[in-house]
């Protein structure tokens, strides 16, 4: 940190020493030995040695095929792989472990979630007449299957727009959420802006009209405690990559009966109950909505990291991101020409800080400071209505998590000034 600056608020820090000898990722060199200051963690997390074990452990004594063979193997990765089950169902405080449906990715339950409703019953079902509602936020995952949906079904894709501070605007609630709302879509921490939505208001307007609540908590799940019965939504979905386990493996979690009453939309082996050459019923849910072999794998890395974090504590580590989050916020207004994208105080916000630096492009910055060892984001990230709202190519992003230390942040500033007299 630099030295003699005051650094308020930096109580509630983890002992970040101890968390990165967990990583070893964290401890290689780049651009020939310089230290890694890895600080792209809304795109991906790193994995910590529990998780990288629990993977190799499985491949070398457990794995087979889940849910279809009588012999030991199968049976051991079957316990495993539901075993991950109640880890994650545990995790999100869901009221029955049935409600946790394993996917690819958050981009999947998304699409699955739109699918479904497309091809459910009343009162479900999204057709010509009905409104699906969805934010200026969202990630390209939570815009373009419900693009697709409308275009199909005729329903009107409608919106909320976004303050200049980066907020939802919510001012015109009841006209955005109406009657004739089937669902609303939403992000709970923004991948870009960083801002941390309002649920609660949602929610009530949106049970008013009778409209179903879809949540987004990509980029909550690993940052904070996430109890999905407090948040009262219908659907919460979230992947594994973000929070510590690995790629393949997504979550998508549903209120039972929604589940039990909604039609499946991907076919095939594991999500059946009989099959006759004219036709099928089904197992219930999850399997209903787990075609195929599954990410097996995936699902027990995920479960491995799940008791990983719980077992710092996700307030701590929530705690500690709200420390580093104020401290960069602090650090960063100090660079001349820096312009936050988003909300500038911590207040509300998650880990991850959008800037521009004066008229230099996202990608100059983002190339130097790679050179120096920082790995940040540039572009649009997956979310291009956001930086059109803001007459914005593209910004630069960088994001903390549960091993950022506040000496990465001087790193990003110090790269920061480099670059400015790089190009000044
Ligand atoms: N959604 C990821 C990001 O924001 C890929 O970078």
């Amino acid at each position: 940190m630099t030295e003699g600056r005051p650094v308020a608020g930096l109580e509630g820090l983890l002992d970040t020493e101890a968390i990165r000898k967990d990583f070893p990722i964290l401890h290689r060199t780049v651009h020939e030995g310089r230290p890694l200051v890895y600080l792209d963690n809304a795109a991906s997390s790193h994995k910590p040695r529990q998780v990288l074990d629990a993977l190799t452990e499985y491949y070398e004594r457990h794995h087979s095929n889940v849910h279809r063979g009588v012999h030991v193997l199968a049976e051991e990765a079957t316990a495993l792989y539901e075993g991950a089950r109640d880890k994650v169902a545990a995790f999100v405080n869901a009221p029955s472990r049935d409600e946790v449906v394993f996917t690819k990715n958050a981009s999947e339950s998304l699409n699955l979630v739109a699918n479904m409703l497309g091809l459910a019953d009343e009162p479900y079902r999204v057709d010509s007449g009905t409104e699906i509602v969805i934010t200026e936020m969202e990630h390209h995952s939570n815009i373009v299957p419900w693009q697709l949906l409308a275009q199909r079904t005729g329903a009107k894709l409608k919106w909320f727009g976004l303050t200049d501070d980066g907020r939802l605007d919510l001012s015109r609630i009841d006209e955005v959420i109406t009657e004739r709302t089937k669902v609303v879509s939403f992000v709970l921490v923004s991948n870009v802006l960083g801002t941390h939505n309002p649920v609660e208001a949602i929610v009530r307007r949106a049970q008013e009209v009778g409209a179903l609540v879809l949540i987004d908590a990509s980029q909550a799940a690993p940052h904070m405690p996430l109890d999905v019965q407090s948040l009262q939504a219908d659907f919460v979905v979230f992947t594994g990559h973000k929070m510590c386990g690995p790629t393949g493996i997504g979550v998508l979690w549903g209120r039972q009966e929604l589940l039990e009453d909604l039609p499946p939309f991907l076919g095939g082996g594991e999500m059946i109950e009989t099959v006759t050459m004219s036709s099928s019923t089904y197992a219930p849910a999850p399997h209903k909505f787990e075609a195929g072999t599954p990410p097996i794998a995936q699902a027990v890395g995920l479960g491995a990291a799940v008791d990983y974090l719980s077992g710092i504590g996700m307030e701590r580590i929530a705690a500690h991101e709200r420390a580093i989050t104020r401290y960069a916020l602090e650090r960063l207004s100090g660079v001349e020409g820096l312009r936050i994208v988003g909300p500038t105080t911590s207040e509300e916000r998650g880990a991850t800080i959008s800037f521009t630096l004066g008229d230099i492009h996202p990608h100059d910055v983002g190339q130097v400071l790679d050179e120096q060892g920082i790995a940040v984001r540039v572009g649009h990230h997956c979310a291009r209505p956001v930086c059109l709202r803001y007459g914005i190519p593209a910004t630069t992003r960088a994001s903390f998590y549960l091993y950022s230390t506040p000496a990465e942040v001087d790193a990003l500033v110090d790269g920061l000034e480099y670059v400015r007299g790089f190009f000044g």
